[in-house]
Formats: C-alpha cells, sequence, structure tokens
C-alpha cells in the first residue's frame, strides 16, 4: 500500500535544453521513491491550461537520461501572462488534486510558477535553459553541452579557415547574456568575444586580427553572442577594416540540441532529487540552485533580481590571452 497518497507535477517550460530529461527522469523517479503520485505536464504551460496533465510510472522515464530535449516537450506561452490564464493554470492542478508543481526553465518560466502560487498550489524552479542567464544560480541546466557543441563546431571551422586564411565569425546563442560566448571563446582561444555586456571597438579588433597575421596566425575565430549585434554588419566591417575575408557561421538550434553533457546529466538528476528533497520538507516558492559549488534551494523571486554580473575578470583574461 501506498504511504503517500500526494501528488507533484512537473513540467518544462521555454527553450529545452540538454540535461532537462535527466532532471525529469530524476522528479519522478525519487518522487516515486518517496511513494508520492508524480504527473508529467506535456507542452508546458499550454498543456497545463489545456489539462494535458499524465500521471508518469517509473517505466516512462526509461532510457531517457542521455537525451537532450525534453520527453514531456516544452512550449512558450502567451496566455500565461495574463491573471485568467495563471488563475485557470492552478484551477487545472487543483482539479487533479496536484499540490507541488516543479517547474524545468528559465525566469520567465519561475514567473509563471510565482502566479500560480498566488492561487495555492506550491512550486519549485529548476533552472533548465543553455543561456545561463537565471539570476540566484551560477549554473542552468544545458549550459555546459552548449558550451562542448560550440567548441566541437569551431574545432571544424578551424580546419577551413585556416586552408582559406579567413576570419570567421561564429554566432552563438545568448538573447541578453555572453555566457556560452565567453565560456567557448575560452575554450577555444578566439581571437575576440563579443557579449552584449561590454562595448567593443571593431577598428580594435581588426587590428588585433592583422597583429596575429603578421605573427604568423593563418586563421582568426571571433566568437559572437547573438545579443552583442548583427552578425552580418559585424563581418563586413571587420572586412572593411582589416582586408581579410570573413565568413559568418551562426550555430543556432544546434545549441539546444544533443546528449548532455556528464556534467547537465549530473546536474540534471541531482537539482531533481533535491527538488524532492524541498517537497518532502514542505518547502515553496523557491528555486533549486548551483550556489558556490553546492546545490541548495534559494528564494524563486532572487530570479527576478538585477542580473547576475557578468564574469568580466575572465573576460578580461580571455582578451590578454588573445593579445
Ligand atoms: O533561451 C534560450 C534560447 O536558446 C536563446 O539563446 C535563444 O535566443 C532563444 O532561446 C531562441 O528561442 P526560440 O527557440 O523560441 O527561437
Amino acid at each position: 500500500m501506498m504511504k503517500n497518497a500526494r501528488k507533484i507535477a512537473v513540467l518544462t517550460s521555454g527553450g529545452d535544453a540538454p540535461g532537462m530529461n535527466a532532471a525529469i527522469r530524476a522528479v519522478v523517479r525519487k518522487g516515486i521513491y518517496h511513494d508520492f503520485h508524480v504527473f508529467g505536464v506535456y507542452h508546458g504551460y499550454d498543456g497545463l491550461l489545456n489539462g494535458e496533465i499524465k500521471e508518469m510510472a517509473l517505466g516512462s522515464v526509461a532510457d531517457i537520461i542521455h537525451r537532450g530535449g525534453t520527453v514531456i516537450r516544452t512550449a512558450r506561452c502567451e496566455e500565461m501572462y495574463s491573471a485568467e490564464g495563471q488563475e485557470k493554470a492552478a484551477r487545472q492542478l487543483k482539479n487533479h488534486g496536484i499540490e507541488y508543481l516543479i517547474v524545468i526553465g528559465g525566469d520567465g518560466s519561475y514567473r509563471g510558477a510565482a502566479a500560480i502560487a498566488k492561487h495555492g498550489i506550491k512550486v519549485i524552479g529548476i533552472p533548465g535553459t543553455i543561456d545561463n542567464d537565471i539570476t540566484g544560480t551560477d549554473l542552468t541546466i544545458g549550459f555546459d553541452t552548449a558550451v562542448n557543441t560550440v567548441v566541437e563546431a569551431v574545432s571544424k571551422l578551424r580546419d577551413t579557415a585556416s586552408s582559406h586564411e579567413r576570419a570567421f565569425i561564429v554566432e552563438v546563442m545568448g538573447r541578453n547574456c555572453g555566457d556560452i560566448a565567453l565560456k567557448a571563446g575560452l575554450a577555444i582561444g578566439a581571437e575576440s568575444i563579443l557579449v552584449p555586456e561590454i562595448a567593443f571597438d571593431l577598428a580594435e579588433i581588426s587590428e588585433k586580427l592583422v597583429r596575429g597575421y603578421r605573427r604568423g596566425k593563418n586563421h582568426s575565430i571571433i566568437i559572437c553572442a547573438e545579443g552583442a549585434g548583427n552578425v552580418w554588419e559585424i563581418a563586413e566591417k571587420l572586412k572593411q577594416h582589416s582586408g581579410f575575408e570573413t565568413r559568418v557561421t551562426i550555430l543556432g538550434h544546434v545549441q539546444r540540441g544533443g546528449a548532455p553533457s556528464a556534467a547537465d546529466a549530473v546536474l540534471g538528476a541531482v537539482m531533481g532529487g533535491k527538488a524532492v528533497d524541498a517537497v518532502l520538507e514542505g518547502k515553496s516558492d523557491i528555486m533549486i540552485s548551483h550556489y558556490l559549488n553546492q546545490i541548495v534551494d534559494r528564494p524563486l523571486d532572487l530570479a527576478f533580481g538585477p542580473r547576475t554580473p557578468f564574469d568580466s575578470r575572465l573576460y578580461e583574461l580571455a582578451n590578454q590571452l588573445a593579445i
């Protein structure tokens, strides 16, 4: 006989990220281990509003830990911005007798959760986005995999870049956040890293390319976060200033796919497990966070505060190394 008839639900929302499946699996398995009924909400908040809520058995999360994407699907949902949508979302959960909603996603997804909490549902956020742009956590699920994807792609571009002696401008994801660009740029030894957080001077970057060429470099790689500016215009200006042939590669949604790195699969598992611990402790309005090298829970509304400052020291180091 089940000791615990309590019901909890898990939902993924916003952009998918590798490692989300590991987190879903952890919530389902650890939830069932503690005798909860665990429900999956399909298609994010869209699905919640339409009542796409199904109980998940142990076997429903078999063979997913190594898969990218999210097996319970995701969506971006306009209706959740309205008071009616938020009230309806909470009602759907109450109709199923669900006490807790665990939301895996970014800060926009947390806002939906916070609104639902006002209607009497307990909520927990798990940070899942490749952008690493959630305040309150040093790391998000999917970021490490995305950085590795960029590094792998650039190693292929390098072959053709050096054969033709070209400068490649590689656009990576990160609407408002330069973290993917910074980490990947540092990992590959990029000549320049362009991010939305820090102003840059294309004339200066061109001079650096010319200096490198005089020292015998046969190609250059510039990593540009999508939020840093129009990559085509940047490539054209660099060509005009430096005289080098430039090429643009936009890595796009490739960065969101693929098997999670070991680090992301572990992060997903540990954060999912920690969310169930928080349920057992009766906590609500919290986010699971990688903070000071520990997995802890922190207030959800931290995510709505000012952005975590960009790591300008690491950025400076990358610049010094690419002198
Ligand atoms: O938030 C994650 C992210 O991948 C951003 O880096 C990117 O700008 C955006 O999602 C793309 O969103 P969509 O898949 O809706 O085009």
